[in-house]
């Protein structure tokens, strides 16, 4: 499934962290219910059951974003290259402990981009929902002793912080080829992949500056967002948000911060928009009408970027 005649990437291959302690963030990624592996002299984050690799994770002074890696076709390669070249960006080296390959540049608000051919790692259609309901006479008691550890199947989208949401968009879109979906003015915008993917891919989220806001994780049902929320409670992760229903995107998420101030979600039943689909997109809903429709109140710092400014 490709849209014609477009230039876009795919997917985002993986993001890159830097993190104050290794160890400490392979605890809390694994009670999140990753695969997290030793590669290198740092942490890759993978799902079980999925052999891409959805994330590096290095040591460094504090947390911070290190880059975005995006995944394109490799027949589109030969037309980004030039894309790019027309657009003036800023080529840079790949960063520190990046993986080489593909282009390097500089992407709005300085945060460093690579594009590279990859597999196409985002969904080509919605990923599966379910819902489990006891007939009558039945016993739908799910036991604590019994209940299943929650494992997602896949990275859904990540959103960042940007100093400017309403020209980060448009530099998205004229430079990658992401779409609009739905936004919020200048407070938050979420973007698509064109050749199909989630209801956004990337989210971008009004700040001072670049950071991280939270990388989101598919899980199949709502059951499994209300368990995820529970191993995080009960694993010494006591800070979040949830559960509740987004407006945008539609889906039901549990948000659990982690040690450095930006979160990991679980997220299920998250809208789809296929190649072939032209979403009715709406940069400016009211923001009481775009943000969650059910849950409990957003935590004080939820949308504190706790990175520092620069590089
Ligand atoms: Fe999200």
């Amino acid at each position: 499934m490709k849209r014609p005649n477009v230039l876009a990437i795919h997917s985002i291959d993986h993001f890159a962290l830097d993190v104050p302690d290794l160890e400490e963030a392979r605890v809390y990624f694994t009670t999140f219910g990753l695969d997290v592996r030793d590669e290198g002299d740092g942490l890759a984050l993978y799902t079980f059951g999925n052999s891409h690799c959805w994330a590096r994770l290095s040591q460094g002074p504090a947390k911070k974003l290190r880059y975005l890696s995006f995944g394109i076709y490799a027949e589109d390669e030969a037309a980004f290259a030039e894309h790019l070249a027309a657009k003036g960006v800023n080529k840079i080296p790949a960063p520190a402990r990046a993986i080489e390959g593909g282009i390097w540049f500089e992407g709005f608000d300085g945060l460093p981009l690579n594009i590279r051919v990859a597999e196409k790692a985002t969904p080509t259609d919605k990923s599966e929902f379910t819902t489990i309901s006891a007939g009558p006479g039945e016993c739908g008691a799910v036991f604590n002793s019994s209940a299943p550890k929650i494992r997602p199947r896949r990275m859904s989208h990540f959103a960042i912080y940007t100093s400017d949401v309403v020209a980060a968009t448009k530099w998205y879109e004229e430079t990658l080829g992401l779409r609009l979906s739905d936004g919020s003015g200048p407070v938050v915008a979420f973007l698509h992949g064109a050749h199909g993917s989630d209801h956004h891919l990337l989210a971008l989220v009004g700040s001072t500056h670049c950071g991280m806001h939270h990388s989101s994780w598919d899980v199949s049902s709502v059951q499994e967002v209300g368990l995820g929320s529970a191993q995080m409670l009960r694993g010494g992760y006591p800070k979040g948000w949830g559960v509740g229903r987004h407006v945008l995107g539609a889906n039901y998420f549990y948000y659990a911060t982690d040690p450095w101030g930006s979160h990991a979600e679980y997220s299920a039943d998250i809208d789809f928009i296929p190649a072939d689909c032209e979403w009715a997109s709406n940069a400016n809903h009211d923001p009481g009408d775009s943000f969650y429709l059910w849950g409990p109140n957003v935590p004080e710092g939820f949308v504190d970027n706790t990175e520092p400014n620069g590089t």
